[in-house]
């Protein structure tokens, strides 16, 4: 499966606690900060396409703004309801203060 490494932020633009939206090449795509560590999931929730990065989040949990299903962003898997969902989640690289996404295309 090809896969591509995409700059999409600066890491001062996701400060510690905070979520931004990044549009990768048409996908949607959160950037969270826990504890100074970068993740990269799926900005879709997998209720009715909630937008995440405008969630709540708490620690490594965010909770969709929407209805408020609630993922871990490490992970991707939902916590509640329903548990056992997942949303994608992408390999995260920091370069000299870039933040990297790997993308894997199908
Ligand atoms: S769209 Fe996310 S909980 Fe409904």
């Amino acid at each position: 499966m090809p896969s591509e490494i995409v700059p999409v932020a600066g890491v001062e633009d996701v400060p510690v606690g905070r979520m931004v939206f990044v549009d990768v090449e048409g996908l949607p795509i959160a950037l969270a900060n826990v504890d100074d560590a970068i993740y990269a999931f799926s900005d879709s929730c997998r209720h009715e396409g909630g937008p995440l990065s405008s969630g709540v989040l708490i620690g490594d949990t965010v909770t969709c703004p929407w209805h408020g299903w609630i993922y871990n962003v490490r992970t991707g898997k939902s916590i509640v309801p329903p548990v056992g969902l997942r949303i994608a989640t992408y390999p995260v690289h920091i370069r000299q203060g870039v933040v990297y996404v790997e993308i894997s295309w199908s």
